[in-house]
């Protein structure tokens, strides 16, 4: 379908969407996986980044962990490179149109698509004291999120992709309802995405949800600690580092110190050739710490600095709320809703 409508861009630029749960301390895997491609894209699109606290509300939480974490988010996206006075870095909530927007995206999406999310169906099932009707509507939220913002791309993980197809489904069903209100967004799960699996079970993602502290990596920890858990991290009983079927421990490594250290994997393979795996642990570990330093170096000095943070957080809710307002009195309108 024709897909022109009046987008609310100041730039040429296409425009990119993403956000992020304020679920505590960023991972390697987060790093890796998803926020160091935001840093790499935000100059190429007219980038817009979000906090989504409002989703974290769909799990039980702790109010003073919730408003700590919110907060810890900012400075660590700002700290892994997020240039937060170019592109406006906000917090969901303070952006009111998103939940309006919301209900009126649950009005045009079916019971039918939300019950087929599967996220919906493993929260639910792993949570099913609190299936509350958030977390079943959670993908509505997400399409408002994008939505607003006329974004064409959207950058996410495996486990978000059908989340955006769903919010591609309801602007193109809403675009032919009332002629052309939305851009129809799309998913990309960007090239340079790293994925990063459990150091003490490489089969697995990597997760801060583990129970086994020497899983994860996170990315505010000391250099001793992040040698130490590349130092006990799985591999296998051979001797050999190559990247191959089965050597999911190795493999993943080897895919670490790729995406750390820009060099490929054969050129390590290569670096490697003949070394014992302890070496290798060992070299990854330091590698990473140092990447990681400079990272949790900034983390500590934006922590000091709560007065910068809220307002660079104010400053981007306020660009946001600019496209944000016009996106929702738009809809208001295309729907019929009375104007004041
Ligand atoms: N649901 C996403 C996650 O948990 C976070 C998110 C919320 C998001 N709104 C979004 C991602 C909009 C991309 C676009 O990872």
């Amino acid at each position: 379908m024709e897909n022109k409508v009046e987008t609310n861009k100041e730039s040429a630029k296409k425009r990119l969407f993403s956000a992020i749960q304020p679920s505590g301390d960023l991972t390697l895997g987060n790093y890796l996986g998803a926020i160091r491609n935001w840093v790499v894209l935000q100059d190429e699109y007219d980038s817009v980044f979000s906090i989504a606290d409002l989703h974290s509300l769909t799990v039980r939480q702790e109010p003073a962990a919730l408003r700590r974490n919110t907060l810890s988010m900012a400075a660590s996206l700002i700290a892994c490179g997020i240039d937060a006075e170019r592109h406006p870095l906000f917090v969901q909530s303070h952006v009111h149109e998103h939940a309006e927007l919301a209900w009126i995206l649950e009005c045009n999406t079916m019971f039918g698509e939300l019950s087929r999310m599967t996220q919906f169906k493993d929260k639910s099932a792993r949570h099913a004291d609190n299936i509350n009707a958030g977390l079943f509507t959670y993908p509505s939220l997400m399409a408002a999120d994008i939505l607003l913002y006329n974004a064409d791309a959207v950058p996410v993980g495996e486990d978000q992709r059908q989340h955006v197809e769903l919010a591609r489904d309801v602007a193109i069903r809403m675009n032919g309802l009332y002629n052309g209100v939305f851009t129809v967004p799309e998913s990309f799960i960007p090239k340079y995405g790293a994925r990063v699996k459990s150091l003490a079970d490489p089969t697995k993602k990597m997760s801060k949800s583990d129970a086994n502290q020497n899983a994860f990596v996170l990315i505010l920890d000391d250099k001793d600690t992040v040698v130490r858990k590349f130092k006990k991290a799985v591999t296998d009983s051979e001797n050999e580092i190559v990247f191959r079927e089965g050597k999911d421990g190795i493999n993943n490594l080897l895919t670490i110190m790729s995406a750390v250290s820009g060099k490929t994997v054969p050129a390590l393979e290569k670096e490697f050739e003949g070394k014992g795996y302890g070496e290798f642990k060992l070299a990854v570990g330091e590698t990473v710490a140092d990447a990681l330093a400079p990272i949790r170096a900034r983390y500590a000095e934006l922590m000091a600095d709560k007065e910068y943070l809220t307002k660079t957080l104010a400053d981007g809710a306020e660009k946001a709320a600019y496209v944000a307002r016009r996106t929702l009195s738009k809809v208001y309108k295309k729907v019929g809703l009375l104007q004041k």
